[in-house]
C-alpha cells in the first residue's frame, strides 16, 4: 500500500548552540574565549529526520516545542530540508528545548535544557499518525520521561500497524541506564546504540557480552564506534565494518544520527545488511566533514560527491 511517508521520526526537538575552538576547559568563576559559533538545529532525532530527507527519503517529525523563537527556527530548519512538521505538538506554556555544546575536536561536553520534550508521551502518539509511514524511528529515550516504561507498547502499535522499525537509544544524562532492553527490542527490527550506550544499557564491560544479553530477543544491532567504524550483529554473527577514516574531522556532531540516517536509507530499500552498515559508516564519516549534524547534508549529489572525493566512494 502506498503511504504519504517513508519514515515517521518520533523524538527530541532543540536548537544546538555550539561553542568551538574554545582555548580550554571551563572552570567555574572564570570566562574563556570560543573562536566559532553555531546556533543549529539540534537533538539527534531531528538530525536523523533532516539528513534522512536530504537523502531523498519521504520523513515526517513528531516532536514537541513550545511557542518560542527556537521553536519556529526547528520547524523551519526541517521544512528547509524536506520534512514535514504538519505533526509537530506546540504547547504556549512549555518552551522548546536547547542544548549547549562545548566543542573540543572530536569530543564534546553537552548541556541540555529539555523543556517541552519532557512532555511527550505516548499518548500523544495516535494510530493514525503510524499508520502514515511504513518505517518508525524513536530516539533519545533518557531525554523523554513521557516514554518512561511506556516504548515497549509504542513499538508493538507500529509494529501491529506493519511498520518496520528502529531504535536509537542515546545517552543517559542521569547515567542509571534504567531500561529493559528485552521488553523493547522484540518490537525493534534494528537497534542502534554506540558503543558506550550498549555497554551501560546492558550492563556489560565488553562487547560480546552485551551483545549476548540481547540476542534472544535483538533482530538487528548495529553498533556505532565512532573513527573505529562499526559492528553488526544479525543472526549469532558480529561483523565489524571499518570507517571511513576522516583526518580532518570539524565535528563529531550528529555522526551517530547521520550513520543511522544512512543505515534506514539502505534498509528502506532493502539492500543487504553489509551494505546498510558499509553506507552507514559512509554517512556518518561525511558528518565530520562540516560543524554540527546537518551542514553536510544539502543534496544528495553533493553528499555522493563528497564521498567520492573525500573518502573514495564508489558505492
Ligand atoms: N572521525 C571519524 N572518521 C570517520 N567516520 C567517523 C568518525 N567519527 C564517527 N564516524 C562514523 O560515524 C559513526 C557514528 O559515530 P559515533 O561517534 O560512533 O556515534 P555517536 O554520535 O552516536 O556516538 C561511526 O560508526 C563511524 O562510522
Ligand atoms: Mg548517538
Amino acid at each position: 500500500m502506498n503511504k504519504k511517508f517513508d519514515v515517521i521520526v518520533i523524538g527530541e526537538l532543540n536548537v544546538d548552540l555550539i561553542l568551538n575552538q574554545i582555548h580550554s576547559f571551563p572552570e567555574i568563576g572564570k570566562e574563556k574565549f570560543a573562536d566559532t559559533m553555531t546556533l543549529t538545529l539540534g537533538s539527534s532525532a531531528a538530525i536523523f529526520a533532516s539528513n534522512l530527507s536530504v537523502l531523498g527519503i519521504k520523513v515526517a517529525f513528531i516532536g514537541k516545542v513550545g511557542n518560542d523563537i527556537f521553536g519556529r527556527f526547528c520547524k523551519e530548519e526541517l521544512e528547509k530540508k524536506g520534512v514535514d512538521t504538519s505533526m509537530i505538538l506546540r504547547n504556549d506554556a512549555l518552551e522548546t528545548g536547547a542544548t549547549v555544546v562545548l566543542n573540543f575536536g572530536e569530543d564534546r561536553a553537552n548541556i541540555t535544557y529539555q523543556g517541552a520534550m519532557k512532555l511527550m508521551d505516548v499518548q500523544d502518539i495516535s494510530d493514525e499518525m503510524l499508520a502514515q509511514a511504513r518505517h518508525l524511528h524513536f530516539s533519545s529515550y533518557f531525554f523523554q520521561p513521557g516514554f518512561k516504561g511506556q516504548l515497549n507498547c509504542l513499538f508493538k502499535k507500529a509494529k501491529d500497524a506493519g511498520l518496520t522499525t528502529s531504535f536509537d537509544i542515546q545517552w543517559d544524562p542521569i547515567e542509571q541506564w534504567d531500561f529493559d532492553c528485552n521488553e523493547v527490542l522484540p518490537f525493534v527490527d534494528v537497534f542502534m546504540p554506540n558503543e558506550a550506550e550498549l555497554l551501560n544499557v546492558t550492563k556489560q564491560y565488553s562487547l560480546e557480552k552485551a551483545l549476548e544479553a540481547l540476542e534472544k530477543n535483538a533482530k538487528i544491532i548495529v553498533v556505532k564506534r565512532g573513527n573505529k567504524g562499526s559492528l553488526l550483529w544479525h543472526n549469532e554473527s558480529i561483523l565489524p565494518c571499518e570507517a571511513f577514516v576522516n583526518h580532518e574531522v570539524v565535528d563529531a556532531i550528529g555522526a551517530g544520527d547521520s550513520f543511522d540516517a544512512g543505515f534506514i536509507f539502505s534498509y528502506l530499500q532493502n539492500e543487504p545488511l553489509l551494505q546498510c552498515q558499509r553506507f552507514a559508516n559512509l554517512i556518518g564519516a561525511i558528518s565530520t566533514t562540516k560543524a554540527g549534524g546537518t551542514a553536510a547534508f544539502t543534496y544528495y549529489r553533493e553528499i555522493m560527491r563528497t564521498a567520492k572525493e573525500k573518502f573514495g566512494y564508489e558505492g
